[in-house]
């Protein structure tokens, strides 16, 4: 017999408690904070759903790998297991271990950037971004036109505009185009996976040109997954056949492990070419640390060897997938507006389509966010204006092109009961929506303002 229920292919062996909490005291948290959910304390929040980065819940095989950490300083046994595992998954003959993904992109961005450069991807991640903008160079987004229409469904949104590509390579010189970054599934353009035919354009337009493919790697079982079921050529392949043809067509990949690695701390940069792959080298160990561990422990190398295969997994993955979807199938249909389809980490919330009388400029993401946590304890992110807004010469906003808030939903964490409270939460917020005010930044940094910025609600 077939069943429809997908369960958790997983028992729990440890637990850890979440304290709950009343609307009232979560009132008092959210002014202490400054109506930045980034600066409450975690024993303040009920269901997590800030990221999906370093939260993932480690298997017993990864616990017991740990164990055998080798913590020699040059040439660890955990070192090569995680250098053999990479290799085989990557093709790619460099391998530099980082203490996370933002590591490898400034190793890497970095070296590659500097005033006058241009990156080019489908979607650059706020970190991707920064570290490019540090080093003065330009980082622009080419999407595909589908992807600023939250609501049209389309199978491989995350993909990038080939056309648009060519384009600025030749309206910027090819020399001067530094890489071009396809992120893997597109996290800022609403976790939407990117399709192998894309993948391969993309390839074939650098190569005509010359110009470095690097892949944003962090999400890959995920956007393998998506490849599989939606493009009919690849039904019989497995994820990690898929996710190997992938590299195959780059150069090589920046990785944050803490997603798809399924750690909680880790990252890689791997390349093809000698020369990055020497002048990245030096910078590891001026900022990072020796060839052999980078910035991670050698206990960190085993737990990530050991997921990067179980995030291949066929249960693994199919788990995965429908519990964001049971999430963003649910919300939906009770009216909230999502991105469509919804993406393999998160399910994206248009904001300013639930609260179109908030301007953009009073950040309707930021709103929802402060509402998901009074009325319910979730913790999510604006990814908006907040997050990618900038300002003109005269000080006004030039806001993001969408104004999403992300439920990123951590690996193996949360079980079905979970999510049905979140979708509980979602009913309030529906019913009270027409009160809800905008905010004003009273405080914020000059770089990745979302993190640390403070805020005020409008009367
Ligand atoms: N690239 C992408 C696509 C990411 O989503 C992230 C992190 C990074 C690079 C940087 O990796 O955090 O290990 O330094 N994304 C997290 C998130 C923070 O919440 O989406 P890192």
């Amino acid at each position: 017999m077939h069943h429809k229920v997908i369960i958790e292919p997983f028992k729990i062996k440890t637990v850890e408690p979440i304290y709950m909490t009343t609307e009232k005291e979560r009132t008092e948290f959210l002014q202490k904070a400054h109506y930045n959910p980034f600066l409450l304390h975690s024993d303040q929040v009920l269901i997590d759903l800030l990221t999906d980065s370093g939260t993932s819940a480690m298997s017993s095989r990864q616990w017991s790998a740990m164990m055998s950490g080798d913590e020699s300083y040059a040439g660890a046994k955990s070192w090569l297991k995680f250098e053999k595992v990479v290799k085989d998954l990557t093709g790619y003959p460099h391998i530099l271990p980082t203490h996370q993904g933002r590591a490898a992109e400034r190793i890497l961005y970095g070296y590659l950037g500097g005033k006058g450069k241009v990156f080019l991807s489908n979607t650059h991640f706020d970190t991707t971004r920064a570290n490019i903008e540090f080093s003065g160079a330009t980082a622009i987004d080419c999407p595909i036109e589908e992807a600023h229409h939250p609501s049209m469904d389309y199978p491989f949104k995350g993909n990038l505009d080939v056309v648009k590509l060519e384009a600025l390579i030749k309206q910027h010189g090819s020399k001067n185009v530094s890489a071009v970054i396809l992120t893997v599934t597109n996290n800022s353009g609403g976790g939407q996976p990117v399709s192998m035919e894309n993948t391969k354009a993309i390839s074939k337009v650098c190569k005509k040109y010359g110009v470095l493919f690097i892949i944003d790697a962090c999400r890959v079982a995920e956007n393998a997954y998506f490849i599989r079921h939606r493009e009919k050529e690849y039904e019989n392949r497995t994820y990690r056949e898929i996710a190997q043809e992938m590299f195959a067509l780059a150069d090589g990949c920046v990785m944050s492990a803490k997603k798809d690695g399924l750690v909680n701390i880790g990252g890689f940069l791997a390349l093809r070419d000698n020369e990055i792959s020497d002048a990245c080298t030096n910078m590891l160990i001026i900022t990072e640390g020796f060839t052999t561990y980078g910035g991670l422990a050698g206990r960190d190398m085993e737990a990530i060897a050991v997921g990067l295969e179980e995030v291949f997994e066929e249960d693994y993955l199919k788990y995965r997938i429908r519990s964001t979807q049971y999430l963003g199938e649910k919300i939906s249909q009770m009216g909230i507006p999502i991105m469509l389809p919804v993406g393999g980490h998160a399910v994206y919330v248009d904001s300013k389509a639930l609260y179109p009388h908030i301007p953009v400029e009073q950040y309707p993401g930021q709103a929802l966010v402060c509402e998901l946590y009074l009325k319910g304890g979730i913790r999510c992110v604006e990814i908006g204006s907040v997050m990618f807004g900038k300002y003109d010469d005269k000080g006004k906003l030039i806001p993001a092109l969408m104004e999403l808030v992300r439920l990123a939903i951590p690996r193996r964490v949360y079980t079905q009961s979970h999510v049905d409270y979140v979708v509980e939460v979602f009913q309030e917020i529906i019913d009270t929506k027409k009160s809800v005010r905008g905010l004003r930044i009273t405080h914020e940094p000059k770089f990745l303002r979302h993190f640390t910025a403070h805020f005020e609600r409008l009367g």
